[in-house]
């Protein structure tokens, strides 16, 4: 772990690493155990990685916790997952506030049963003045939602005159999405565990140039030096956003 931290260069930080924590379900049923055991433990792997993300520096963590799609899951699972991420969130609160964290969400907050919005309600105020790491956890989220909802904003804009369809190009259309204002808006690191080669509708717009990296492992056994890992490998990465690596080269975009 000391030899992975002190080979990762602190001048090429992800500013924002966007996570579909995925294999809870399966890491349970390969134990024997019910799938919910799985999401208890997924929250262990919460805290390891937030820990280790605060610790060198990352500036925004996007969790995808719970997607628009999972409202469709066995009322049962959905029940117990809601008041897992409530219950979990409350108690994590004095940690995050020690480690400087913020929580934010991004999703429809009004569709999370009152007890979770409480407890979120809650983390979110005691955490507001935190400047480090901004924990920020896709709750009832999916990428096409936020999309729509940003289309609605903008309709409504146009009608009411405050706008002209023809203002409407890319940064206007990305200032009305939930993830605008976050510290930086798009993730430079998308990773996925679990193993499955998808996006699942998460941060559609916003992935357009993100590294991405698929583990096999599943969410209950990502470590901090697989975190680690997966940020070296996104260190070697030359990003080149549609240039040439001459390009890249010459002004100097590779982060
Ligand atoms: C995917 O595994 C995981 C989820 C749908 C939920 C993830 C939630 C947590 C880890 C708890 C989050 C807690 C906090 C505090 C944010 P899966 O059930 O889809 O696994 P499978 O693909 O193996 O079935």
């Amino acid at each position: 772990m000391e030899k992975l931290i002190e080979s990762i260069d602190r001048n090429r930080i992800p500013a924002h690493v966007a996570i579909i924590m995925d294999g809870n379900g399966r890491w349970a049923k390969s134990r024997g155990l019910d799938r919910s055991e799985g999401h208890v433990e997924g929250v262990n792997t919460v805290r390891r990685i937030t820990e280790i993300a605060s610790e060198i520096g990352v500036g925004c963590l996007t969790l995808y916790a719970f997607s628009t799609e999972n409202w469709n899951r066995p009322q049962a699972e959905v029940d117990a997952l809601m008041h897992l991420i409530g219950i979990a969130i409350e108690r994590e609160t004095p940690d995050l506030i020690r480690n400087n964290v913020r929580l934010r969400m991004i999703g429809d907050f009004g569709r999370m049963p009152e007890d979770a919005r409480k407890r979120l309600q809650g983390c979110f105020d005691a955490t507001s003045h935190c400047t480090g790491l901004v924990l920020n956890l896709a709750l009832s989220y999916s990428g096409r939602w936020d999309i729509v909802e940003a289309a609605r904003l903008l309709a409504a804009d146009a009608a009411k005159g405050t706008i002209a369809p023809d203002d409407i190009d890319g940064n206007l259309l990305a200032s009305r999405l939930s993830t605008a204002s976050l510290p930086q808006q798009d993730p430079d690191l998308l990773i996925r565990t679990g193993g499955d080669l998808r996006v699942s509708n998460f941060l559609l717009w916003e992935i357009a140039y993100s590294e991405i990296e698929v583990t096999d492992k599943y969410w209950p056994d990502f470590s901090k030096e697989d975190f680690l890992q997966a940020i070296l490998n996104y260190q070697k990465r030359e990003r080149r956003f549609g240039k040439t690596s001459e390009q890249i080269a010459a002004d100097g975009t590779n982060k």
